[in-house]
Order: structure tokens, then C-alpha cells, then sequence
């Protein structure tokens, strides 16, 4: 039975403020969660409440959010049994009563539906995954590790936000994890001996100042090459062009490039990468509006490329089903925050399942040290995560909490690897 619900501002991996939620149940099982945010968000998501007073935090401050949170959340929260997840979830969304959640905020709502689980879960004297996904729960994600960092997340001109890799050809997460560490690494020398700049951007990935998307995959198979590993059979290709944010007046417009492209002739260049380099998954390759292009290049190269919508469906069920059924991709990101309550991204997962489409859990380019992504990945059986780069601790604490999950899970424990991207 929840006996309290607190919740407090504290610092984001970019330095904003952001919701931290303590659930404390009345046996004194503790559960704490810290909202993430993001830069590059899709129009749909689910409102995470900023103040908006100037004179405070540049108008960032979350003081109303962690109110609602002490406030009228923690008034119907108390006195709820902590295992009934789903029925907490739907008076949540009840008690804000609009659509988006705009009323209280999903950073409020969202805080306090995530500690819940974890506080049940302490309570079980159960892992967060095998609170929620049972004793089968042992399928250790693919990670798609963002070591380029571009768009909305860097100062650099490169259009595409994300240029990622993922060690298919691993046999354990924990062998995923060194083999992307050594790639990183790697890349830093080539970048710094090409004359570049090596610092990161807001996931962890360098921020060079390359113009195209060519050029960034070059310095990433170099280094994949360079490293030891072969290029698609050890380490495959991921991209996320984060779309909608150069998608304008109908044109996608590729500032550094300098050039701009039509919705065919973006889809044309998307294929060409994809046939030249081995990329096994492009997220957000089309804009949230512009779905005609999705649907173009889901029939172009949906057989053979992996394309998960992100801004085009925002965690949000019913905008996955409409995709679904109209040829949208064959994949969906989950970011909890999108939608602002555990049960209804789990929702959005089974959807996905159901469908034969894949699933990545995700982080958000604002993180905190907060690892409950890496157990809900595990706790889905989704077998994919991507949470960054492998540097900074808010990127980091997830892979280190996959390694803990791993060695938790002994012989049990299964990596995806490559196979978890071939539909059948
Ligand atoms: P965001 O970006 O968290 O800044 O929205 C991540 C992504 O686009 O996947
Ligand atoms: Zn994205």
C-alpha cells in the first residue's frame, strides 16, 4: 500500500531541471524514478510541463510538476495497493483528464507511475524485470550505441541527429559492450588524427565537424574496420535522421549538406546509404508529417532495413495501430516519457508484438542516472535498447545496469544480437 508520494527537482544530463519521484509503501519498500526529456520531440508526445517563468531555470523550471506530484497525485496515489500498476496508470490519466496530459504534466504523471512499479517491485524483493516480465524475462537487448552525435544534439553541421552502432555478431551483452567501447575508442583516434575536434554531444557520441551523412558513416566502418570487427557481420549500421526536424514546407532541408530534397529524393538518398553501407535499422528516416514518404520507403526497403518510427507514433498505441495498418515502418521506439504512464508504453509494446513489428526502449537525450529503461527492455523480451553513446554516466548506467542483469541472470541469460532485426 503506498504510504507517500514525494518528488523533488532535480539536475538532467544537460544540466535543466527535471522531476525525481520517492513512492514509499507502507512496509517501507522504496521507489524512486527521475523523468528524462528530450530535444528533438515529436509533436504528439505527451506535454512535459515546464514553468515557463524566465527569471527561473530560463523558463525550465518543473516547480508546478513536482507541486501536482505532492499535490493532487499523491491525494488519489495514498492508500493504493502498489500492485495494481494498471489501475494507478488509468486514475492518473483520469485525475489529468486531457488527452496529452497537459493538465499535470506527463513528468508528473510519468515519475510517479515508474516508482510505483520499482517501489512493488523492492517489494517483492524482486528486479525491476522480474517484477514485470516474469521469470521469462531474460533476453538481454541488441544496443545501438550513438557514437556521432549530429543534429538537434550537437553544434555541428551534420543534418542527421544519430549515427549508431550495434554488435550483432556478440554472443553476450556484456561482449556487446567491449566491442563498442573499442570501436569508441577507436573512432576518437581517426577523428583526432583527421584533424578533428573530439569532443561529445548531449548522448555521449563525437560531434565532429563532418557536412554528410556519407562522411560520418566512412569514419564509423574505418573505425569498425580498424578495430577488428567486420563491418555488418560483427557491427551493424544504425541511423537516426531524426527527419522532422529538417522537414520543411513539404522539403527536407539539409542545411550542412546544403542542399535540399524532395520527400522521393530524401527517400532515394536513404536508400543508397542503406544499399551502400550495411545498416540494419534507420529510425525516423521520414518526417512525422510527411507519412506518403513513410509509406514509400517502407515498400522501397521495409524487406531488407529495419525503419522504427519515433516522432511518427510517440509511444502512443493508437497512433502505432493507424501505422500498422497503413504501412508506417515495421518498428516502433518506446520512450516512456512520450506517453507518460508504465502501462500504457507496455501497451504500445504489446501492440507492437502482436503485430510482428519490432521494439527498441529508449532513452531520452536528457537523462539522468536512472536505469529503469535497461530493466524494462529486459522485462518486454524486446531485445533492443538504444541509450547512447559509451561515454557519460547518464548513457553509461544503462549499459553497466544490462551487464548487472546479465551476470544476475547466469546461464538463463540470452543476448538478441543480430537475430532479434529479422522478421519473419
Ligand atoms: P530526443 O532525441 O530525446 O532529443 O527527442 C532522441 C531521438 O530522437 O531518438
Ligand atoms: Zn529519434
Amino acid at each position: 500500500v503506498i504510504q507517500s508520494v514525494t518528488a523533488r527537482a532535480v539536475l538532467d544530463s544537460r544540466g535543466n531541471p527535471t522531476v525525481e519521484t520517492d513512492v514509499l509503501l507502507a512496509d517501507g519498500s522504496l521507489g524512486r524514478a527521475a523523468v528524462p526529456s528530450g530535444a528533438s520531440t515529436g509533436a504528439r508526445e505527451a506535454v512535459e510541463l515546464r514553468d515557463g517563468d524566465p527569471g527561473r531555470w530560463h523558463g525550465k523550471g518543473v516547480d508546478r510538476a513536482v507541486g501536482h506530484v505532492s499535490g493532487e497525485i499523491a491525494s488519489v496515489a495514498v492508500g493504493r495497493d502498489a500492485d495494481d500498476q494498471a489501475g494507478l496508470d488509468a486514475v492518473l490519466a483520469a485525475l489529468d483528464g486531457t488527452a496529452d496530459k497537459s493538465r499535470l504534466g506527463a513528468n508528473a504523471l510519468l515519475g510517479v507511475s515508474l516508482a510505483t512499479a520499482k517501489a512493488a517491485a523492492a517489494a517483492h524483493r524482486l528486479p525491476l524485470h522480474r517484477y514485470l516480465g516474469g521469470v521469462d524475462a531474460r533476453l538481454l537487448p541488441l544496443p545501438m550505441m550513438n557514437i556521432v552525435n549530429g543534429g538537434a544534439h550537437a553544434d555541428n553541421p551534420l543534418d542527421f541527429q544519430e549515427f549508431m552502432i550495434a554488435p550483432v555478431g556478440a554472443q553476450t551483452f556484456a561482449e556487446a559492450v567491449r566491442m563498442g567501447s573499442e570501436v569508441f575508442h577507436t573512432l576518437r583516434r581517426d577523428l583526432r588524427a583527421a584533424g578533428h575536434a573530439t569532443g561529445v554531444g548531449d548522448e555521449g557520441g563525437f560531434a565532429p565537424a563532418l557536412r554528410t551523412a556519407r562522411e560520418a558513416l566512412d569514419f564509423v566502418v574505418r573505425a569498425i574496420e580498424r578495430t577488428g570487427y567486420r563491418p555488418g557481420e560483427d557491427i551493424g549500421l544504425v541511423m537516426d535522421p531524426a527527419s522532422s526536424e529538417f522537414f520543411r514546407d513539404g522539403v527536407y532541408v539539409y542545411a550542412g549538406e546544403g542542399v535540399r530534397r524532395t520527400p522521393s529524393e530524401h527517400a532515394a538518398h536513404l536508400t543508397e546509404l542503406i544499399d551502400a553501407y550495411p545498416v540494419v535499422s534507420v529510425e525516423d528516416p521520414m518526417a512525422e508529417d510527411d507519412l506518403d514518404g513513410w509509406r514509400e520507403l517502407t515498400a522501397r526497403v521495409g524487406d531488407r532495413c529495419q525503419l522504427t518510427g519515433d516522432d511518427v507514433f510517440c509511444t502512443n498505441e493508437k497512433l502505432l495501430r493507424e501505422g500498422i495498418r497503413t504501412g508506417v515502418g515495421n518498428s516502433v521506439l518506446v520512450k516512456v516519457n512520450q506517453i507518460g504512464t508504465l502501462t500504457e508504453a507496455l501497451a504500445t509494446v504489446a501492440t507492437a508484438h502482436r503485430a510482428g513489428w519490432t521494439v527498441v526502449m529508449s532513452h531520452r537525450s536528457g537523462e539522468t542516472e536512472d536505469t529503469t529503461i535497461a530493466d524494462l527492455a529486459v522485462a518486454t523480451g524486446c531485445g533492443q535498447i538504444k541509450t547512447g553513446s559509451l561515454s557519460r554516466s547518464d548513457r553509461t548506467a544503462k549499459y553497466n545496469q544490462l551487464i548487472r542483469i546479465e551476470e544476475e541472470l547466469g546461464e538463463s541469460a540470452r543476448y538478441a544480437g543480430g537475430a532479434v532485426l529479422r522478421r519473419p
